[in-house]
């Protein structure tokens, strides 16, 4: 079997060992079956929309949305939302990165399971579940596809519920 996860050296600065998911991504199978691993551990019933961070999040949150029959709202990259926003400017492994919500993305209370492909070092993920929670937005779950439990990001997004599929 081909591999899922590539290790890409030196991506996307020099020093970095990328974790590439796209052979993940373009397996139908496997595919399908990631997505039915998030729902299950997850169970249905846990959250109301779902919430993916850009961008590869994307893929991933609008899979489990349709899989569950909630909607998805996108948290996206600076200057790309085109109503008023919420935003968060955060350290990334490699330089600074500043994400936005709709402010209006979420109805107070709405339990949101948020999605994105890899958890390193939980820059990303505290910055959004923080715009979420600000949103009025509940954190239902976060989940991931791939941690790497090394850089200790899970620390950060304490108290909140964490899952990964797989841990390296
Ligand atoms: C990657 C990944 C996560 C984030 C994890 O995104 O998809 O969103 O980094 O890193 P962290 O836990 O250290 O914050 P990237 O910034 O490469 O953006 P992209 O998906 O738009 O390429």
């Amino acid at each position: 079997m081909a591999e899922l996860a590539l290790d890409v050296p030196d991506f996307p600065q020099q020093g970095i060992l990328f974790k590439d998911l796209t052979p993940l991504f373009a397996s139908g199978p496997d595919f399908a079956a990631t997505i039915d691993a998030i729902v299950a551990h997850h169970g249905p019933d846990s959250f109301d929309v779902v919430a993916g961070i850009e961008a590869r999040g994307f893929m991933i949150a609008s899979a489990i949305a349709y899989a569950t029959g909630v909607g998805v709202v996108p948290v996206r990259k600076v200057g790309k939302l085109p109503r008023q926003t919420l935003r968060a400017t955060y350290g990334l492994e490699y330089g600074q990165a500043t994400l936005e919500l709709h402010t209006d993305a979420f109805h107070p209370g709405q339990r949101v399971l948020v999605v994105d492909d890899v958890l390193a070092t939980g820059g990303t993920a505290e910055a959004t579940l923080n715009l979420i929670e600000e949103a009025g937005g509940v954190v239902a779950g976060f989940t991931v596809i791939l941690e790497l439990a090394f850089l200790e990001g899970r620390k950060r997004l304490k108290p909140r519920s964490v899952h990964a599929l797989l841990t390296v």
